[in-house]
């Protein structure tokens, strides 16, 4: 059977976990979906950088319309990062018919709801699993795992790399810049890590939960955001004294029409589940009218978890080609209702 042939924009952390996954689980892509998946270009800055992974350096470009304006590549996958470039890019691919899958929260926080109207108007898939929580499918648990209910309040940690400074600095007194440096070098922290210390990074998140959660159309501006930048050593010293434990958490919280969402900072007793969840691990707690209290939890950050996230977007993508459904189930919240705040 003809191959699916990809494009990948960036080949950093995620997009070397996602070639080795493509490669090393393709006879379970090929049961999957029928047909052998391959990578047929991928954009990087450095064609002559050391990688993770070893790619065939005709594939690589410094040239974007190389990946994107290539006819046999049906889907692209975008794991370069960015906001305003990276959007002009996804829209051209977008509009030239290719599906798209991304784990780029900066841009689904800012533009989701403009790509997935651009994508559903040219019959493409645009899906962003990776965006939210890493490896753990929160995104498709929302959307389809739970469609039938009404979800009130979604609670979490959903940055890894805090998670991780957090727990270092608490259970070995690790100094803050050390453990920083130490999630950099691991691949969960973000280009820049400002995003991810001073608590953008979850805010972003949260917004695309409570907006796929609660099916409203949630600004970024609407989170209340607070990082974990303040916060010393002998801060959580003092805590664990007392029997608590730090952490970054994320509140999305909906009454009727009014919707909350925050991200700040919180002391959770330690007998409190989310405080066992350490170091890039995430859990997201998502209460339903109905199904009442659920928990997801698993590695939030790092390249092969992401990559699971992303490659099996990619399945998801050709299945729907198929069947011949693409763009008719893009995991896109209907934007009938606008946030209200509590206030109004
Ligand atoms: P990364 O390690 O910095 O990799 C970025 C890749 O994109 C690199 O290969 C880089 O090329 C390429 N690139 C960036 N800008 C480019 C440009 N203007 N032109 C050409 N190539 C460019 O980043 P990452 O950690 O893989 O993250 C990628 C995306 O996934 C981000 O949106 C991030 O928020 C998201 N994400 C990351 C994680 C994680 O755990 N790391 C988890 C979930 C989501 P060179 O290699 O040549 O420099
Ligand atoms: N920088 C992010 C984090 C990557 O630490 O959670 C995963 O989205």
């Amino acid at each position: 059977t003809k191959p699916i042939a990809v494009g990948l924009l960036g080949l950093g952390t995620v997009g070397s976990g996602v070639v080795k996954i493509i490669e090393n689980h393709q006879d379970q892509l090929v049961h999957q979906v029928g047909c052998p998946v391959v990578v047929k270009k991928i954009l990087v800055r450095d064609l002559y950088k050391e990688r993770d992974v070893k790619v065939d350096v005709s594939l690589l470009t410094t040239s974007v319309d190389d990946v994107i304006n290539d006819p046999e590549i049906d889907v692209i996958i975008e794991v370069m990062g960015g906001v305003e470039e990276t959007k002009k890019h996804l829209l051209q691919a977008l509009k030239q018919g290719k599906h798209v899958v991304t784990a780029n929260k900066d841009l689904m926080a800012l533009y989701g709801s403009e790509l997935l109207a651009v994508a559903t108007e040219n019959g493409c898939d645009l899906f962003y699993e990776a965006s939210v929580a890493g490896g753990i499918p929160i995104l498709r648990s929302l959307v389809d795992g739970l469609a039938s209910d009404r979800i009130t309040k979604m609670m979490g940690i959903v940055n890894g790399t805090t998670n991780f400074i957090l727990t270092k600095m608490c259970k070995y007194g690790s100094p803050y810049e050390e453990v920083l440096a130490e999630a950099q070098a691991l691949g969960y922290a973000e280009a820049d890590p400002t995003a991810d210390v001073e608590g953008l990074d979850a805010a972003r998140k949260m917004a695309i939960l409570a907006r796929l959660g609660f099916s409203m159309n949630i600004d970024l501006d609407d989170v209340q955001v607070k990082g974990i930048t303040g916060i010393t050593e002998e801060d959580l010293d003092y805590s664990k004294r007392l029997g608590y434990t730090m952490k970054l958490i994320g509140i999305a919280h909906r009454d009727g029409e009014k919707v909350e969402v925050s991200v700040q900072p919180t002391l959770l007793p330690d007998s409190h589940p989310l405080a066992s969840v350490s170091d890039e691990y995430n859990a997201v707690y998502v209460y339903g009218e109905a199904v009442g209290e659920t928990m997801f939890y698993g590695p939030g950050a790092g390249s092969l978890p992401t990559a699971t996230a992303v490659v099996s977007d990619l399945v998801a993508v050709m299945k729907n080609m198929r069947l011949g459904v693409n763009g008719r189930s893009a995991v896109a919240p209907q934007y009938e209702k606008k946030l209200k705040s509590p206030s109004e």
